[in-house]
Order: C-alpha cells, then structure tokens, then sequence
C-alpha cells in the first residue's frame, strides 16, 4: 500500500516536508502517525491495487448536490470494477470550504465541490459568471454553462493545479431573515446578512444596502440563533438542508445572484491516471452534473412540502427592478475588464436577456 501524507509544509530546497498522517484502513480521515517524511506529492492513493481518491463536500448528504457527488463515485467505481474508488466525505467532515479548496490545490484532498464564489483566487474571470441579475433564468445559466465558454471555465485553473471536472448548479440566492421580514430593497439596510467568504459577495451584499458579514456556511445555523446575524442568503434546497429555515422563518425570493459549482480535482494527481481513467472520471463527473440538475428539482418539490408546514413565509416581490437597480454600481466596480464575455453570456439568454 503506498500511503497517503496528509498534511501540507514546504521545505527549503523546494522538497516537500509534509507532516504525515496516514489514513486508516477504513478510509475515515487522519490517523495521526507523527513521522515527517519527504514524499513526491500529490500521488493518488492506492491500496491493495485500487486507487482511492478523496471528494471533499460541505452539504449534508440528503442535499442534491451530496447525491450527485455520491451518484458520480458510484459510475466511477462500477466503470473500473471498484478499481477506482472516490470517498465522498459530506457535511465539511474534511474541512469548511475554503480550507477544502485549498487542500486540493496542494492535493491533500483529491476533489471537491464547491462554490465559484471560493474560486476566484485561481482565476479572476469566474467573477463574471456571478455577476447580479446576470442570467434570465436557470435556464439561460446552464446554456453557458455547457458551452464553449463554460468548458474554458472549467479548464481555467489548470496552471495553478486544478481542474473542473464538471459544472453542479446552484439554483439563485435569495435572502432570508430571522426577525424582521424584508418585503422591499430598502429593508436590508443595515441588516446584517452573511455572505460566502468572498470579497465580491461583500461587495454585492453591501451594495445592496446590508452589512455583509463573511463566514464559513457551517457557522451561518448558529449565528442565526444567537443573533450574531440577522440573516443570511442562499439557494433554496441550502436554506432547507442546512435547517436556517428553523431560524430564519422568512426568505424573500429576489434571486439576486446565480452561483455555480464545479467539481473540482488536483490536476497532478488525475494526470498520473492512465488516460481510460482519465476520461472515466470526467465523463462521470459529467453525467453527474445531469443527475444534479434532476436531483435538484426533486429535492426542491419535496422540501417545498416540508417547509410549507414548518410555517417558513416566503415572500414573491411581483417587481424585481428595485433590486436590480441597487447592483448595479456591482457592474461598474467589477464589469469592465469582463464587457465582452457579458455581452456574450446575455446573448445566450435569448432575445431581451
Ligand atoms: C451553497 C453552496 C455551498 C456554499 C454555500 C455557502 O449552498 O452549495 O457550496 O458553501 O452556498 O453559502 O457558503
């Protein structure tokens, strides 16, 4: 068996001292051994001849997205005959989102799915995929998604070691609060709302009139309790897995923004792949990001259900002009350098997009 190291320390001489900690048999996170060692990194992990690899994920596991995950390691696995195996860890069990998205940048997780939002460090341009009152509609968001320009998304961050495997969708955010209702833009004033640990989510939130708050989505349940916030603003089938819902009764469906998400894998390690596994792996990521969209939609009928009888008020502004007004200084502050790839993704949308 070659073992894994865990862990992440640059030595002089650019080796790679890593503080090890080597899995257990079963695959259940580190098992701390205390040895430091030098190792050639980002080796794919193999045990007894399969190759183990590791997806990190922030959602619970009845959310869509923890499903598609799990859908795609179950077509990886029954493609090579359990060779290739991918350990789906839910509910941020290999650390909150950020902290994931860096592991697979230095390889110490293999996959994850995330956020774009948490990408923007890798490539600046994913800023314009998530630009306010962007896309007409769901729709309209995964024309692009699926296009050429969607594809050179995905292949953005190889110079810095990652690859998108595939785009999940993340449905449009919305707020929701838990004291006082927002039934007009000029109810954010000053309300503190969380955001997702992104200086452009700052930027759109406060735009809007609130006081953004940036945390890991893990801590947003009990910052609502304690009322260290008072609201905070996510996708639907989110507000209901996560339980915010329990204490923030009321969302307002303004669809502000469209984040996507992308699986995302440490290029180094995929490349040691034979070039089969290779595409193994992509096009079950790919199917998988058909199965999310169908996921989803489900998920969203039946929690509909569940929250209709919770006693959540949810709130349809008839007229989202005042919203969109308030972003708009988002596209003078961040637009500019993405004019053209704009004015591309809006033709997408069809006529009046
Ligand atoms: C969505 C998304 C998560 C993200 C979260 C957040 O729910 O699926 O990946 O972490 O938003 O608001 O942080």
């Amino acid at each position: 068996m070659k073992k894994k190291w865990i862990g992440i320390c640059l030595a002089a001489a650019g080796c790679m001292v890593l503080l090890t900690a080597c899995r257990d048999d079963a695959g259940r996170g580190p098992k701390d051994s205390g040895e430091v060692k030098t190792v050639s990194w980002n080796t794919p992990m193999e045990k007894d001849g399969r190759i183990l690899l590791r997806l990190a994920n922030n959602q619970k596991p009845d959310h869509p997205a923890s499903e598609a995950c799990d859908y795609f390691a179950q077509l990886v696995r029954e493609r090579t005959d359990n060779r290739i195996q991918i350990q789906v860890y839910h509910s941020s069990v290999l650390g909150n989102e950020a902290e994931t998205v860096k592991e697979v940048e230095y390889g110490s997780i293999d996959m994850a799915r995330v956020s774009i939002a948490l990408l923007t460090s890798y490539n600046q341009e994913l800023l314009a995929l998530q630009m306010p009152y962007l896309y007409k509609d769901e729709a309209h968001m995964w024309r692009v998604l699926n296009s050429g320009l969607g594809d050179k998304y995905l292949e953005s961050m190889e110079e810095k070691g990652i690859e998108g495997l595939c785009w999940y969708g993340a449905g449009a955010r919305n707020f929701y609060t838990s004291s006082r209702e927002i039934r007009s833009p000029a109810d954010l004033k000053d309300m503190r709302i969380r955001v997702q640990e992104s200086s452009f989510m700052m930027d759109v939130i406060g735009t809007m009139g609130a006081i953004p708050v940036d945390m890991p989505y893990e801590d947003v349940r009990e910052a609502l309790k304690n009322g260290g916030i008072d609201g905070a603003e996510n996708n639907f089938p989110s507000y209901a897995s996560a339980g915010h819902y329990h204490e923030a009764p009321y969302m307002i469906m303004d669809e502000h923004v469209r984040i996507p998400e992308m699986v995302i894998m440490n290029r180094h390690v995929l490349e040691q792949l034979s070039q089969k596994d290779q595409d193994t792996i992509r096009q079950a990521a790919y199917e998988s990001s058909l199965r999310q969209r169908e996921l989803w939609t489900e998920y969203e009928r039946e929690q509909w259900k569940v929250l209709e009888k919770a006693g959540v008020r949810i709130l349809y502004p008839e007229d989202k002009t005042g919203f969109r007004e308030m972003v708009r200084p988002v596209y003078d502050m961040y637009g500019q350098p993405y004019e053209d790839i704009l004015s591309e993704i809006r033709q997408m949308g069809g006529p009046g997009a």
